[in-house]
């Protein structure tokens, strides 16, 4: 099948890639292939490769950065989805929109389901909602995955900060009072194309197993880095003072994966102790006591671009 992924090059994009890339005709562009926010650019590349199918990634993803400058947030990740829909909608390919736990404003007791109304706190995240909504409203073969707190090859993500940070020294404050699910790309990737295989459309929530604070994962982060003796402080939200309000429980229930028996993502630990141990034979990580195994890494993944987002 002809695919289109966007935001190829971006922390999931890159994984993604050359996972789809097995298994069917893949263009993988990004932002210097054409700005998605440019409805006419986005129209006449989707008429030149006439994909049957599209996976949209590309997003503004700098949480802060997004409430700093929401017209760019409204710009990318609302309208540039809308133009998206709508060239999809004209040539009759269906879309695979990777969406977020932001969209919910993290008052619920427990984990959020597909059908529980959003009501984010965020630009980032109203943005983001207003892509879903644009995705609803014009492609009718659509799949809309919230997932959660990604770490992966190719770009900043919590887990390269944290380890950063110990490598330096000193006592690591972070926040206790968000929980979340965090997620690893090749788990979420290889999920996605599950997903995709089955045909089945709608709204899905797709995230690690299990769930934690920030602090806890932290804490996992520099106790399987090498790092045991490095004190990690739990602080709140208000003494992180972040530009973003974040929601305080964002843990999503994977139902409608259940629903279609399609098991389970890995535990986030297993996902964490798969990256570094994977990032740690790429050399990408300083860990003090790194624990390999032999086996070669099954994929390869290239990194085009070293990214910097929230
Ligand atoms: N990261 C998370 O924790 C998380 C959690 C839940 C959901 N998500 C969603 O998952 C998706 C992938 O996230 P990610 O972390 O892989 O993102 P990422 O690393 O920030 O990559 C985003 C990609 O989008 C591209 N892009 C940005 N603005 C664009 C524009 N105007 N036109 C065309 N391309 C543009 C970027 O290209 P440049 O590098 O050239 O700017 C980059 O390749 C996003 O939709 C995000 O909202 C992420």
């Amino acid at each position: 099948m002809r695919v289109l992924l966007t935001g190829a090059q971006g922390m999931l994009g890159s994984v993604l890639l050359p996972c789809l890339q097995s298994e069917h005709q893949v263009c993988g562009v990004d932002q210097k292939d054409f700005d998605i926010g440019e409805e006419a650019a986005v129209g006449r590349a989707f008429l030149e490769l006439r994909p049957e199918f599209v996976f949209h990634l590309a997003a503004f993803t700098d949480v802060d950065g997004c409430e700093a400058n929401p017209y760019k947030a409204e710009q990318v990740n609302a309208l540039g989805t809308r133009n998206v829909a709508r060239a999809c909608a004209e040539i009759g390919a269906g879309l695979l929109y990777v969406s977020t736990d932001y969209v919910f404003d993290g008052r619920g007791k427990r984990p959020y389901r597909e059908d529980d109304c959003p009501n984010p706190i965020s630009v980032y995240g109203l943005t983001k909602l207003r892509g879903e909504r644009h995705v609803q409203a014009l492609v009718a073969r659509h799949i809309i995955v919230r997932s959660s707190w990604l770490y992966g090859p190719c770009g900043k993500n919590f887990v390269v900060t944290i380890l950063k940070l110990a490598k330096e020294g000193g006592d690591l404050r972070v926040v206790s009072d968000q929980r979340g699910s965090p997620t690893y790309t090749r788990h979420l990737t290889l999920k996605l194309v599950e997903l995709f295989a089955t045909r089945a459309y709608g709204v899905f929530h797709v995230t690690g197993t299990g769930d934690c604070s920030w602090f806890e994962f932290a804490g996992a982060i520099v106790q399987s880095g090498g790092y045991p003796r490095l004190r990690v402080t739990p602080i709140t939200t208000q003494e992180a003072a972040r530009i973003a309000r974040r929601p305080a429980f964002s843990v999503l229930e994977n139902r409608r994966l259940a629903e279609i028996q399609l098991g389970a993502l890995p535990h986030w630990s297993e996902g964490l102790a798969q990256y570094l141990e994977e990032g740690w034979r790429r050399g990408e990580f300083e860990m003090q006591a790194p624990n390999p195994q032999e086996a070669p890494l099954t994929q390869k993944v290239t990194c085009r671009r070293s990214g910097n987002k929230s």
